[in-house]
């Protein structure tokens, strides 16, 4: 699938956005150069050892701040269960969930991949990110088919498809399911305009011809959490967006929205695929100031760091690929150690911090924005070892 990635860049107070036409391929690289290795085991600051000589995990680690979740697929569970179990205790699953893949055709379900997810995290007593209800894109062709714009009884039709996806959904994960990313990325890039709409991608916006479809989204989830049990929708409902910081306002007013058509969405998913200098500390605590004003949680739901600025122009300018230096390493890991710093700051905000991905060898980040192009965002390593941004988030 084809999406579109826009990086922000604040330029003053003005902001700056490029895009690219990038392939969906949630880590479907399947690496091979080998990139730096930094062995933390053993490290003796607070975060890294419990003074026994066993090494302390991510999750362990951040127990009293929020769980620490990875993205993953199957991939993960076959080649990297050990640092899961070592650094984790949360998962989203990377692709599994969304509807494309789990519900290909109407009424079919393919639910294979995102069982032998789920029953990881049961058997780990684990929770899960339900990754995504509605998304505009990996839906698959079926779900529109045959639906007119603007038609009542079409939109009756796409309402019920939409309905019976996300009371399935729910039916099937909500014992393991802690938050819902209900609606993912309905708001606009562009300025001036709120709600991502047709010409941006969505589908969903242009045969409801508005957002409205964003409502029933919320209103399907809502009522089959209360339907399975009375009072467990609370806490449950997120919206999920990229480059949240400079949406906030919009994102606000979707949420207002909601609110003024009596559903209360819980809190807001900072995908954060970051670089390492955007989006600043700063800026990432304003906005999170802001949501938790308006009375609302934030998680980060799908960090990495790539070591690449395509966007430092304000426009695309796809750099070369670069050696993952040792100094480069440094200043990635210095980046996620102050991200971290954030996050544990607002703790009482933030409900969860989830990786997108594990190790660099297994990234969306080497096919998008250009592909082929290795980028080095997590972190493990190539070749699976530990990356001194593990070390840097480990110690505090
Ligand atoms: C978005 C989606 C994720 C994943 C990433 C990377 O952020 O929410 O599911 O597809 O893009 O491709």
């Amino acid at each position: 699938m084809n999406r579109t990635l826009y990086v922000a860049l604040t330029v003053a107070s003005s902001l700056v956005f490029g895009c690219d036409d990038r392939r969906e391929a949630d880590a479907s690289s399947d690496g091979g150069s080998a990139g730096a290795s930094v062995t933390t085991a053993g490290s003796p600051a607070s975060g890294g050892s419990d003074g026994t000589g066993a090494e302390r995990g991510l999750a362990e680690s951040h127990a009293d701040y929020f769980p620490i979740g990875a993205a993953v697929g199957s991939w993960h569970l076959d080649n990297l269960s050990d640092v899961l179990d070592r650094d984790f205790n949360h998962l989203t699953a990377e692709n599994a969930m969304k509807m494309a893949d789990i519900h290909p055709a109407e009424g079919s379900w393919n639910t294979a991949e995102a069982d032998r997810i789920a029953d990881f995290a049961r058997d780990r007593g684990w929770k899960l990110t339900g990754h995504t209800l509605l998304w505009y894109r990996q839906t698959p062709a079926w779900m529109f088919e045959g639906i007119t714009k603007g038609d009542s009884a079409s939109l009756e039709t796409l309402k019920g498809r939409l309905k019976a996806h996300i009371d399935t959904m729910i039916e099937r994960y909500a014992d393991v399911v802690d938050n819902w990313d209900v609606v993912n990325e309905a708001i606009s890039d562009q300025s001036g305009k709120t709600y991502r709409d047709g010409a941006e991608g969505s589908t969903w916006y242009d045969l409801f011809g508005s957002e409205e479809y964003i409502y029933w989204a919320y209103k399907y989830a809502y009522d089959a959490l209360e339907a399975r049990q009375a009072g467990s929708a609370g806490g449950k409902l997120y919206y999920n967006e990229y480059t949240a910081t400079v949406k906030v306002d919009k994102i606000l007013t979707l949420l207002g929205s909601l609110e003024q058509q009596g559903i209360h969405v819980d809190g807001v998913g900072f995908q954060s695929h970051e670089n390492l200098t955007w989006p600043s500390t700063p800026d990432l605590q304003t906005a999170i100031d802001r949501f938790v004003a308006a009375g609302y949680k934030v998680k980060i739901s799908e960090l990495d760091v790539t070591v690449y600025s395509d966007y430092s122009t304000g426009s695309f300018v796809p750099q070369p690929e670069v050696t993952f230096t040792p100094e480069l390493e440094a200043t990635q890991a210095e980046r996620y150690r102050r991200l971290f710093e954030l996050y544990r700051q607002n703790r009482d905000a933030i409900t969860s911090v989830t990786f997108w991905g594990i190790s660099d060898d297994r990234t969306w980040l080497d096919s998008e924005p250009v592909a082929g192009r290795n980028d080095h965002p997590l972190l493990y390593d190539d070749a699976h070892e530990p990356k001194a941004a593990r070390a840097s988030i480990m110690t505090f």
